[in-house]
C-alpha cells in the first residue's frame, strides 16, 4: 500500500493526551487531555508533526471539527453469522435473555447459523460490518470465537477471524472465547479438559492473543473462571472475562487474582468489588449498548471512573445482546448514561482500549510517531454524544491511508486519491 502525505488543517479541536508514551490513562485523569485548536501532518503511515504541511499530497480542511484517535473496539463478537431479530421482539415483550437461552435461542442458535454457513458467507457478513465501523470511525477491532460450540467450531472460528484480519482495512486482535455455553454432548468438566487442550493449540498457533469466558447462571462459573485464567497464564494468553452482566456473581475478585487484563460487562458489579477494580490494571469494560437493548443494569459508569479505573467502552457487536457496530452510538450512551464528559468517553474508546489490546505504543492517541489511524467529526467532540444517532465521522484515516470519506466531505479533501 502505498502511504500518502497528509496535512489536517485549521482544526477546532485537536484531542492529545496530557504527554507521549502514557500506557493508558485512568478515567479519574481524563480531563488531562488537551483539545486545542491545531493541525496535524502524517507521513509514510505515522503522525509526523501537530502542524500543517502544504507540500503534503492530501489536505483536508477541519475548520470547525476535531481531530481524534480512531477509535478502538476491543470487545465484538465478529465473525459471526446471521443475526436473532426474532429474539429481540421476545426480549422487548417480556422474555429474559435466560428464558431465551433456556428455549435454544441465544448463543446455541448463532452456533447452528455458524456451522450451516458457508467460510465464504460468514466472512462476507464480517466484511460488511467491518466497513460500516470503519465508516463509524473503527480502525482497530478486536474479533472473538465463541459461537463454534465443538473444538473443530472453535478453532475453525478463530481461522475465520485471522481471514478476515487479512482482508479488512482495520488492524484486529484475535480473542479465543473457548467457554462461551456449554456444548450439549459434554458436561462442565468435559468441555474444560477440551478448552485446555484448545488453549495448547491456539498457542502454539499463535491464533489468538487472549482467550475469554462467559461466567453467567446460563454458562460458565467461578470455578471455571479460574481455571481459564491458569490456562491463559500457562500459554501467555491475556484474559478476558464476561462477568457480572445479569447477575451479581462476585467473579471480579477471581479475575483479579488470576490476573485478567480486562473484565467486562458489569452491569451488576458487586459495590464492594468497585474499590479493587479500580485500584488494579485490569480494564473495565462496560458495554452500554448490551445494557440498552437487553434492558440491564446500568453498570456504574460513573463510580468507576471517580475511582480511577482503567475505563473502557465497546460496541460489544453481536447477534444477540447488542447488533450494533457503531462506537459514536456507544459514546453517546456512555455519557448519557454514566453521566462521563467527552473526553471520559473518548479515552475509554481510543487509548485505553489500545492498552487492553496491547497496541497503545502504535496507536489510540495521537501523538508524533503513532499510526496515522486518524478521524476527523464534522463537529466538536462534544456532538459525538450529543446529535445522538448521527454519524459524526467525516474522514477516516487509517496506517495514513484515506480509507474514507463522508459525501458531503468531498469537496472538503483535496489531493486524494
Ligand atoms: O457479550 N454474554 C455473553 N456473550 C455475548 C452475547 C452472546 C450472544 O447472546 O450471542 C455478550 O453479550
Ligand atoms: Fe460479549
Amino acid at each position: 500500500m502505498t502511504m500518502q502525505s497528509i496535512s489536517i488543517n485549521s482544526a477546532e479541536q485537536v484531542v492529545r493526551p496530557p504527554q507521549d508514551g502514557l500506557p493508558f490513562l485512568r478515567a479519574n485523569r481524563a480531563s488531562e487531555f488537551t483539545t486545542e485548536a491545531g493541525a496535524l501532518s502524517a507521513n509514510d503511515g505515522l503522525i509526523s508533526a501537530f502542524e500543517a504541511d502544504s507540500a503534503a499530497a492530501v489536505q483536508i480542511d477541519a475548520s470547525g471539527c476535531a481531530v481524534i484517535p480512531g477509535f478502538v473496539d476491543c470487545h465484538t463478537h465478529l465473525p459471526f453469522a446471521g443475526w436473532r431479530a426474532d429474539e429481540y421482539n421476545l426480549k422487548v415483550t417480556g422474555a429474559s435473555y435466560e428464558q431465551i437461552a433456556q428455549a435454544g435461542g441465544g448463543i446455541k442458535s448463532s452456533a447452528i447459523s455458524l456451522e450451516a454457513a458457508s467460510d465464504d458467507e460468514v466472512i462476507a457478513q464480517a466484511e460488511a460490518l467491518a466497513t460500516e465501523m470503519l465508516e463509524h470511525g473503527t480502525t482497530t477491532f478486536e474479533t472473538k470465537s465463541g459461537y463454534g460450540m465443538s473444538v473443530e467450531g472453535e478453532l475453525r472460528a478463530l481461522g475465520l477471524a485471522a481471514r478476515l484480519g487479512e482482508s479488512v482495512v482495520q488492524q484486529i486482535a484475535s480473542t479465543a472465547l473457548l467457554a462461551h455455553a456449554l456444548p450439549s454432548d459434554y458436561d462442565v468438566d468435559g468441555w474444560m479438559a477440551e478448552v485446555a487442550l484448545m488453549a495448547a493449540q491456539v498457542a502454539e498457533e499463535k491464533s489468538a492473543t487472549a482467550l475469554d469466558i462467559y461466567v453467567e447462571s446460563v454458562a460458565f462459573d467461578n470455578q471455571q473462571l479460574r481455571r481459564m485464567g491458569e490456562l491463559a497464564q500457562e500459554h501467555g494468553f491475556d484474559l478476558r472475562a464476561h462477568v457480572e452482566q445479569f447477575n451479581s456473581n462476585r467473579s471480579v475478585p477471581v479475575a483479579l487474582e488470576v490476573g485478567a487484563r480486562s473484565v467486562d460487562h458489569l452491569a451488576c458489579l458487586h459495590p464492594d468489588d468497585l474499590k479493587s477494580l479500580a485500584d488494579s490494571d485490569c480494564a473495565a469494560v462496560l458495554l452500554p449498548g448490551a445494557e440498552l437493548l437487553g434492558d440491564e443494569e446500568v453498570a456504574p459508569g460513573r463510580a468507576l471512573a471517580d475511582a480511577g479505573a482503567i475505563t473502557v467502552i465497546a460496541t460489544d457487536a453481536n447477534p444477540g445482546t447488542s447488533p450494533i457496530v457503531s462506537m459514536p452510538l456507544i459514546i453517546g450512551l456512555a455519557v448519557r448514561r454514566y453521566r462521563w464528559t467527552a473526553l471520559e468517553a473518548l479515552v475509554a474508546a481510543t487509548l485505553n482500549p489500545a492498552w487492553l489490546l496491547r497496541c497503545s505504543d502504535t496507536t489510540g492517541s495521537l501523538e508524533v510517531g503513532k499510526r496515522a489511524d486518524l478521524v476527523v467529526l464534522d463537529g466538536p467532540i462534544e456532538n459525538i454524544a450529543y446529535r445522538f444517532g448521527h454519524n459524526p465521522v467525516a474522514v477516516v484515516i487509517a496506517g495514513g491511508e484515506v480509507v474514507h470519506v463522508r459525501a458531503d466531505w468531498k469537496e472538503r479533501i483535496s489531493g486524494e486519491r
